[in-house]
């Protein structure tokens, strides 16, 4: 199995061996699954179960307090699943999954979502905020103007990083996969590009790739397909830095994606000042 796992793309993290650490160890997890669905879950899991990343127990706080997770999840041959805006929810790809191989739909959302996850045996109401992003939430003072002052204030306050992801392919079957808990201080009920397919996350006979980073602006343009489908002309890594210029010059936005071709060859760009990356 052939695995690429990203961390997030954003600010140089607080401990980077520490994380840097956990990806690999999640990589080598995650190249043991006997399938690339399996594979990509297993990455997840455990970044979804440390604070240090944003995504499960940890992330992000709207602006109500809550943490919401989202996820979506793709393989080669068109499964596809996502869920969102799930409160209590540590492991958001597991329902992504549940949702491409138990119902019709793509994607289900909320209370719903959360009832689904309960009803497959997917743990529900966790409380996802620790002791730091409790403080975080607390002492944190937002401005009073529009949208767009709010929005300033989210970047200059809460620049972490963002939103994990990976994609596995054994040489023929592959899968993509990205969960987040998205943007602190966002309005309530906001959903990013995570389980928005071909903005957060896609897969074909091509390949696959899992974005992250200002959710917005990537959901806008459709970073993930867009670097898939940059496998027509180039191989992954180019694919990856094509796909993150061509996203910067269409919205401006600060961005990063993995891309893995169905051989097994990755890439990985970025234009935002770090994002960790694992490969096995
Ligand atoms: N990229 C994660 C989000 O904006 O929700």
């Amino acid at each position: 199995m052939h695995v690429i796992v990203h961390g997030g793309a954003g600010s140089p993290p607080a401990s980077p061996a520490t994380r840097q650490a956990t990806l690999t160890d999640a990589a080598e997890q995650a190249a043991k699954a006997e399938r690339p669905m399996e594979a990509v879950l297993a990455a997840l899991r455990p970044l979804e179960s440390d604070p240090a990343f944003n995504a499960g127990v940890g992330g992000a706080v709207q602006s109500d307090g809550e943490v919401r997770t989202d996820a979506g999840m793709m393989t080669h041959d068109g499964q596809t699943g996502a869920a969102c805006a799930m409160s209590g929810v540590v492991h958001a790809a597991d329902v992504a999954r549940t949702v491409a191989a138990e119902t019709p739909h793509v994607l289900l959302a909320g209370d719903e979502a959360v009832a689904f996850a309960a009803g497959s045996g997917v743990e529900t109401d966790r409380d996802l905020t620790t002791a730091e992003t409790r403080q975080r939430y607390e002492r944190a003072n937002p401005p009073d103007g529009g949208p767009a002052d709010h929005l300033d204030w989210v970047r200059a306050h809460f620049s972490g990083t963002d939103t994990v992801g990976a994609v596995a392919t054994d040489g023929d079957r592959l899968a993509a996969a990205t969960s987040t808990a998205g943007r602190w201080f966002a309005l309530a009920g906001r959903v990013g590009d995570v389980p928005q397919i071909g903005a957060g996350f896609y897969a074909d006979d091509r390949g696959g790739a899992s974005a992250t980073g200002e959710g917005e602006p990537i959901a806008r343009f459709g970073l993930a397909r867009h670097a898939v489908e940059q496998l027509d002309t180039y191989g992954p890594r180019q694919a990856a830095e094509e796909a993150i210029a061509d996203f910067e010059d269409a919205t401006g936005g600060r961005a990063g994606v993995i891309v893995l071709d169905r051989a097994g060859h990755t890439g990985a760009e970025r234009n935002t000042a770090a994002m960790q990356t694992a490969r096995r």
